[in-house]
């Protein structure tokens, strides 16, 4: 079944090497549909690049109460109010022990986002963050540490410097052995360019390798469609459309400001591959997508890949990495 999938859906490879992964092309999985780890294998079938699973907490927990995700289909954007639904860490340690002993284990770089517990308090999280990231550790190639979901109350706190630098230093501790997890920051499109810098500053010396940039907003777009303003009434985070060039704005301040140093993972807004270029040439390495991926179907991916491919060929340029951030000034 999933061989006729990717028959279908699948792209052309456009490999990309970043954080000591190989990722056959640049386009993954955005956080937040595979919450459960349930469909490991067909993201890759897909045609996705990667994929990042989650966002897991320490505990289950089932999230805010239904309804919590609204289509705003006139813009092509989503409400979502989730709350870290999930089954906790140590049920996606078994989904993913499984898949891996059932030789299903895809072949491209799985992520795992990592969230914190509603109970939790603030005080806690490091320790929380960094007791998942050991369940987690062998069953992943790259980390994600969220501190940006609105949808968690005072999550996004954890964003200041002081408490993220708590979070990565707990984390870094528990991230020695054999191989080092490459562990990566997701930000809110709602920080300033000062707490991004601020969050640029940790990098260096907790060893972060990239941020992902970014999760949804907080913010509302003007309308005078009366049903886009009742679904923009709700509270939640906005993706989609909506979000593309504050998402596209962040990236290119990270990447001027760090002077590339830092690999980025572009998200918000991608529907073409056009966006996915606008990202790249801010100076993303890889991206990813949600929201397209609900209002166009399967096929947008492969859709990005192949106009990404072009787009490099068209540039007389060998490989993407050589696109990253050449759209500045
Ligand atoms: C229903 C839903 C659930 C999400 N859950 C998570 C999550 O658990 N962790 C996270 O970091 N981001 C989560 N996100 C944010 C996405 O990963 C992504 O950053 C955001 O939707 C912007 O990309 P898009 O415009 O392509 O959708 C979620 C998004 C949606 C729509």
């Amino acid at each position: 079944m999933l061989d006729i999938t990717a028959a279908l859906y699948a792209p052309a490879e456009l490999p990309v090497e970043v954080f000591g992964l190989r990722f056959p092309n640049p386009v993954g999985l955005a956080a937040g549909l595979d919450k459960w780890a349930q469909a490991v294998p067909a993201w890759r079938a897909l045609g996705f690049g990667f994929s990042e699973l989650g966002g897991v907490t320490w505990h289950a927990q089932p999230g805010n109460p239904a309804p919590r995700l609204f289509r705003a289909q006139a813009d092509e954007a989503i409400v979502n109010s989730m709350g870290f639904n999930n089954p906790g860490a140590f049920a996606i340690a078994a989904a993913l022990a499984r898949w891996k002993l059932e030789g299903r284990w895809p072949d491209h770089p799985v992520g795992v986002n990592l969230g914190k517990s509603k109970i939790t308090s603030l005080k806690d999280a490091p320790e929380e963050y960094a007791a998942t990231f050991r369940v987690l550790r062998p069953l992943m190639d790259f980390c994600v540490v969220n501190v940006s979901s609105p949808n968690t109350p005072n999550l996004r706190q954890l964003q200041d410097k002081t408490a993220l630098d708590e979070i990565l230093a707990a984390l870094q501790e528990s991230n020695t052995g054999a191989a080092d997890i490459p562990i990566l920051v997701k930000v809110a499109p709602d920080l300033s360019f000062l707490a991004l810098d601020e969050i640029l500053e940790l990098a260096g010396p907790r060893r972060l390798a990239g941020i992902v940039a970014t999760n949804t907003t907080i913010t509302r777009p003007e309308t005078e469609d009366a049903r886009l303003r009742a679904i923009y009434a709700r509270p939640g985070g906005l993706s989609g459309r909506p979000l593309r060039q504050r998402s596209t704005e962040v990236i290119r301040h990270l990447y001027v400001q760090s002077r590339g140093a830092w690999p980025i993972i572009g998200v918000g807004g991608i529907f073409d591959a056009a966006d996915a270029w606008e990202k790249i040439t801010a100076g993303a390495s890889l991206v990813q997508i949600y929201t397209s991926l609900i209002y166009r179907g399967p096929g947008v991916v492969k859709e990005i890949v192949q106009g990404l491919r072009e787009r490099v060929k068209q540039n007389g340029f060998q490989r993407l990495a050589q696109a990253v951030g050449t759209g500045q000034g």
